[in-house]
């Protein structure tokens, strides 16, 4: 049954358009967000992480510091405009052997079935309610993870109610996670869901 029968309709938001990509990566975004913190937080040295809807590598950065040369990194982004720019920036870091950088569909994460149970962690930051189908998106991150991975899962209040962001961990739940804890993340609504 589709998601929007069960929950009712959640509008899905346009795509943030690449020629923005400035906008995302700031000092004043890093002073309120704290990569590198969350990164340490949730990701541990040799880890695969996925970063799905990395936009320009603000998050995927820090991740890419705390895997280590044992790690990886899969940035994951609809618009190959903000996969280069990920790439001229981690290249430039040094950071660039670390990270895969993979287009994906937008329905679909599109990696092949051998990644599948190989993620140690899934990070979908500001991303969900740009995707048209995230119950899918939830199965598919579920089908990537290992059992016991985590997903943090953030959303901004203003654009997406507290109703809606309810919905969406319900439908992660029914994906096959276990809603850990909630949190806000700086002043956005946040979740870390375990792979059962
Ligand atoms: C608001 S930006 C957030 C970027 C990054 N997570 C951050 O917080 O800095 C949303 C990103 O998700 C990407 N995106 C939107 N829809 C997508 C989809 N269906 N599949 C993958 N990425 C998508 C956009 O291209 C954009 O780069």
């Amino acid at each position: 049954m589709p998601s929007d029968e069960k929950f009712g309709k959640h509008r899905q938001h346009s795509v943030f358009d690449a020629s923005r990509a400035d906008h995302l990566d700031t000092r004043l975004r890093r002073f309120i967000y704290r990569p590198a913190r969350l990164a340490n937080r949730y990701v541990k040295p040799g880890d695969k992480v996925l970063d799905f809807g990395c936009g320009p590598g603000f998050f995927t950065r820090e991740f890419a510091k705390v895997v280590g040369d044992s790690g990886r990194v899969i940035a994951v982004d609809l618009q190959e405009d903000m996969l280069q720019i990920v790439r001229g920036k981690m290249q430039a870091q040094g950071l660039l052997p670390r990270i895969t950088l993979h287009q994906c569909k937008p329905d679909s994460i599109n990696l092949p079935e051998d990644q599948n149970k190989t993620f140690d962690a899934a990070f979908t930051i500001f991303v969900v309610h740009e995707v048209p189908d995230p119950e899918k998106l939830f199965r598919e991150i579920s089908s990537l993870l290992k059992p016991g991975g985590i997903l943090f899962f953030s959303e901004p209040p203003f654009i997406v109610s507290g109703r809606e962001f309810a919905d969406k961990i319900a439908l992660a739940e029914e994906a096959g996670f276990r809603h850990e804890s909630g949190s806000w993340f700086f002043m956005n609504r946040a979740a870390v869901l375990r792979k059962i």
